[in-house]
């Protein structure tokens, strides 16, 4: 299983964490940078994560300094569903109920124990489908109707 893992240069550290705890679980790291403190800008980081997302069809992790920024441009790409989560259980629901293909995290916000526990949560815990199906193509409805108007 492969996951695709950016961050900016809030989250450099937090990323390579994550990577190290990923690799040992036996995932195949995708990573979309950035790999140094030098400034760069969330929404492209957003970008190159979501196109190996919606690309491969895999889940993938973004990290910014609070996970805002990099989710909110991270949801701006028709088919990317990214939930900015701190805790265990918008974790799990977020992959139950909305079918969430992106984990936003604040590398600024949360620690490394906290946030590898997220992880896991996110990427073990599978889309419930039933009544929330309907509600995650509303979403795409909703992306497909505004894209037409622009
Ligand atoms: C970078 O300083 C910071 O603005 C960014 O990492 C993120 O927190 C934006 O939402």
């Amino acid at each position: 299983m492969k996951v695709a893992i950016g961050n900016d240069h809030a989250g450099v550290a937090l990323k390579e964490e994550i990577a190290a705890f990923l690799r040992q679980e036996g995932y195949e790291v995708i990573n979309c940078g950035t790999d140094t403190f030098d400034s760069v800008d969330y929404p492209d980081i957003a970008e190159k994560v979501a196109e190996e997302v919606l690309k491969q069809n895999i889940p993938g992790i973004i990290i910014c300094g609070t996970g805002i920024g990099i989710s909110i441009a991270a949801n701006k790409i028709p088919g990317i569903r990214a939930a900015l989560c701190n805790d265990l259980f918008t974790a799990r629901m977020t992959r139950k109920h909305n079918n969430a293909n992106i984990l936003a995290l604040g590398a600024r916000v949360i620690g490394a124990g906290l946030a590898v526990e997220i992880v896991r949560e996110f990427l073990n815990t599978d889309f419930e489908g039933g009544r929330h199906q309907a509600r995650v193509e509303k979403i795409s409805a909703i992306e497909k109707k505004y894209r037409e108007k622009v």
